[in-house]
């Protein structure tokens, strides 16, 4: 019979395994239509289908962009300069919404063709309507088709990625 310590160095090692993974890092958008917008920083993103074009995104359930993408049945997926590394600890809990400065977290961002907010900075974006949510334990993987997607910086302009960081989601 396995043991408690045994159990416990198999859940270290299979974390360790799974830190292993390559990852993008991403600025999700999110947005209930009204008053309501979110930036949220996300690995867990994939491209899933040629045709038509789907992208899937884990969202934990605890979280405000859960509710959003739930109600607002859109998403946008923002690259983020790794030059801007920084930003990616600003969109950690929910922002703080100026509609009138229209920034979120004093970053400027305008609301893509889904109606979720594109964050300004961003090298490219990826705007998406829900297409399917999938339950995944204590994360919802949203399905999106993508409807809008863009470069607003030099299309050579280097992308972060989990590596570039010491951040780690998973495990
Ligand atoms: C490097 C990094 C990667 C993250 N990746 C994800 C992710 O893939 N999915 C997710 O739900 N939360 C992820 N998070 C956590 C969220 O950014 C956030 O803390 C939490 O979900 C609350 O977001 P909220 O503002 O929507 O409430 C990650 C956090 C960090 C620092």
């Amino acid at each position: 019979m396995e043991t408690d310590e045994q159990r416990e160095e198999y859940d270290k090692l299979r974390r360790r395994v799974l830190w292993t993974m390559p990852y993008g890092l991403y600025v999700v958008g999110s947005t209930d239509h009204h008053a309501e917008r979110n930036f949220m920083t996300l690995n867990w993103a994939t491209q899933m289908s040629f045709e038509p074009k789907l992208l899937g995104i884990g969202v934990e359930k605890q979280s405000l962009t859960h509710r959003l993408i739930t109600q607002g049945r859109a998403f946008s997926l923002c690259t983020v300069a790794r030059e801007d590394r920084a930003i990616v600890r600003k969109f950690t809990k929910p922002v703080e919404v100026d509609l009138t400065a229209m920034t979120l977290n004093g970053f400027p961002f305008h609301d893509g063709t889904s109606g979720a907010p594109i964050l300004d900075q961003a090298p490219g974006f990826l705007d998406c309507t829900v297409r399917q949510d999938v339950d995944a334990g204590n994360h919802t993987f949203f399905i999106g088709e993508i409807v809008d997607a863009g470069f607003q910086a030099d299309e050579a302009t280097p992308v972060l990625r989990m590596e570039d960081t010491r951040m780690n989601y998973g495990g």
